[in-house]
């Protein structure tokens, strides 16, 4: 399963690399908004810290706005994916940037026969959102399982992103299902690397090797 860290925040995002379990990032118009600063300012300094698909989204409606934005952004780096969202202005601009060469991030699917026309449109990744539907009180990682389902039945590449995770039990749950990408936000990150078992076993580790006065050489 890749890894692609849920933030547009440069000190996030540089922890999240040093970490050495970063395969890309993805953004969003609110993420990038949080942070106050300039898009493509903000997209260069991402570009530089990792060295895999970078989501920048588009932000018109209309299929040419839509590829006309995708055009600009893919020519910023060879790692931009273009996030267009799941419309039927936004399919038919993928249709097209796909025929170009140009890898999109199809976002916003809440639904298996969207993810089917995503697909279909040639999407490189779709985006099913699980918080999102969870709030809603719908099982968004059923979503998960009949996108998976689906996907593998006619084999499509078009890769699954679990989106919109907000826990870590989220991660486990479409890893076993077999989602090909998690993009986790900075703090569930965080949270995967905890057990209390770990903790008090190392401190337990660490107590026992001070008392003795074992020396490592
Ligand atoms: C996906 O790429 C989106 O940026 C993101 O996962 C949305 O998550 P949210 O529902 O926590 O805003």
């Amino acid at each position: 399963m890749k890894f692609f860290i849920d933030s547009a925040n440069i000190d996030e995002i540089r922890e999240a690399a040093s970490l050495g379990i970063l395969d890309g990032v993805t953004t969003n118009p609110s993420l990038v908004a949080k942070e106050g600063k300039n898009f493509r300012q903000l997209l260069d300094q991402i570009l530089e810290i990792v060295d895999g698909p970078v989501s920048a989204e588009v932000v018109s409606t209309d299929a040419d706005g839509i590829k006309k934005e995708a055009r600009e952004l893919a020519a910023i780096h060879e790692n931009i994916v273009v996030k267009v969202p799941l419309i039927r202005e936004g399919l038919k601009a993928v249709r097209t940037l796909t025929d170009e060469g140009i890898r999109t991030n199809v976002t916003l699917c809440f639904s298996p026969t969207q993810a089917l026309l995503a697909a279909k449109a040639g999407a490189t990744y779709v985006s099913p959102f699980i918080g999102r539907l969870d709030d809603v009180s719908q099982d968004g990682m059923e979503l998960i399982e009949q996108i998976v389902t689906i996907y593998s039945n006619y084999d499509y590449r078009t890769e699954v992103l679990a989106a919109s995770i907000r826990h870590p039990l989220h991660v486990l749950q479409a890893a076993m299902i077999g989602a090909d990408v998690a993009t986790i936000p900075f703090k569930i990150i965080n949270q995967m690397f905890k057990h209390p078992l770990t903790e008090r076993g190392l401190e337990q580790f660490l107590d026992d090797w001070k008392n003795n006065e074992a020396k490592l050489v």
